[in-house]
């Protein structure tokens, strides 16, 4: 038991270590400047991928609207303008949603060079669009290598009318089992989203707002050790679509709770709940600690000598 507990504890050690020196390395000639996964993630959040402090106040755009009232640090986040399906005004944030702001979509970085998105995000086309001076340039790469190489249409995964996921649930069903339900629970609703009066749950989100699980799923949680980026494993589009097919079956939490409609607004929170896997951590630490303390008590103590066992050892 212990020997496999420290076979395993090592093995963990040096994967993190290899992830970490492969991480280092400089991209290879030729390749595009920034990492589109980065970029993903701080799209999503960039306070919280890159560490900083929120700027004070409304982004300087925010009040070119006045549709959507939402106010503060939410007003920097490139996807409460832009949206979770890149569309801006011509998707999940249009007219009908308490999102809807009127601002554009992104779909022009597609095709566009790398040079001509940064131009969008350092100031150069728009002052007021500025985010050099909060961010830095490697962050700007990151952003616009996203937006170039991995920004899709949503509406080849996503029903935009309806927000039902095309994928196939019962593939989705045994990808959930084997990667998602460790950390999310069999039935989604191990992290709550929401708060205690009013729990989101996996099937609440995917459901409410199918465009953010995809890139939440695609591109994992701002900070990346909360949740890994299935992009970076490899996984298909169509697998990406079959999961979230299937999380939309999941058990809700919060039956009313609609993102884009009109029922009761919820705030999700920034950051889940994650106890549970916290507390999954230190029972695992607890584990390596008793086998290393029984280790040394074994050693302590002199065995008894059992007539015959050690000649049978040799
Ligand atoms: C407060 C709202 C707001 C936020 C936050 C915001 N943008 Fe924008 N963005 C706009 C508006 C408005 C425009 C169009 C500005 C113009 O026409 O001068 C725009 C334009 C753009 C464009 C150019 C689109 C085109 O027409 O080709 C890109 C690219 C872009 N934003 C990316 C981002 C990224 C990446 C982030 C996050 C770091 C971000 N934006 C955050 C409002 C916002
Ligand atoms: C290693 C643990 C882990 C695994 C594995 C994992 N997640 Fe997560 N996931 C998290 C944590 C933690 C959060 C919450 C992060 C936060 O709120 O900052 C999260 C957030 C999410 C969200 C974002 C919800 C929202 O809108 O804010 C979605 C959707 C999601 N996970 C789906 C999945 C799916 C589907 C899988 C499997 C393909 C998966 N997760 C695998 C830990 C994990």
């Amino acid at each position: 038991m212990k020997r496999i507990v420290g076979i395993c504890f090592f093995a963990l050690l040096a994967g993190t270590t290899l992830l970490a020196a492969a991480r280092g390395l400089p991209p290879e000639q030729g390749e595009i400047p920034g990492d589109p996964i980065a970029g993903a993630r701080i799209y999503d959040n960039w306070i919280l991928a890159l560490d900083k402090l929120p700027p004070e106040g409304n982004h300087p755009l925010w009040d070119n609207q006045d549709s959507n009232t939402r106010s503060g640090v939410v007003t920097w986040r490139c996807a409460e303008c832009h949206g979770w399906d890149y569309k801006g005004v011509d998707g999940a944030y249009g007219p009908y949603s308490n999102h809807y702001t009127g601002f554009t979509g992104l779909g022009d970085a597609v095709g566009a060079s790398q040079e001509q998105v940064v131009a969008w995000l350092d100031g150069t086309v728009n002052l007021d669009h500025d985010f050099l001076r909060y961010t830095n340039s490697p962050a700007l790469n990151d952003l616009a290598a996203f937006l170039r190489t991995r920004q899709i249409d949503t509406d080849l995964i996503i029903d935009p009318d309806t927000g039902v996921a095309f994928g196939d649930r019962r593939v989705g069903l045994n990808i959930y089992n084997d990667t998602c339900a460790a950390c999310h629970g069999d039935t989604g609703d191990q992290i709550n989203f929401g708060n205690a009066q009013n729990p989101l749950y996996l099937g609440d989100l995917a459901v409410a707002d199918p465009w953010q699980s995809l890139h939440k799923i695609r591109f994992g949680t701002p900070t990346s050790e909360r949740m890994p980026a299935y992009e970076d494993e490899d996984w298909s589009l169509s697998m990406m679509a079959d999961v979230l097919a299937y999380t939309q079956t999941l058990p809700r939490g919060n039956p009313d709770f609609a993102i884009l409609g009109t029922g009761p607004v919820i705030d999700v929170e920034g950051q889940g709940q994650i106890e549970p896997i916290i507390y999954g951590a230190f029972a695992i630490l607890l584990v390596v600690a008793i086998s290393l303390g029984w280790d040394l008590y074994v050693q302590r103590k002199p065995a008894p000598v059992k007539p015959g066992k050690s000649m049978r050892r040799k």
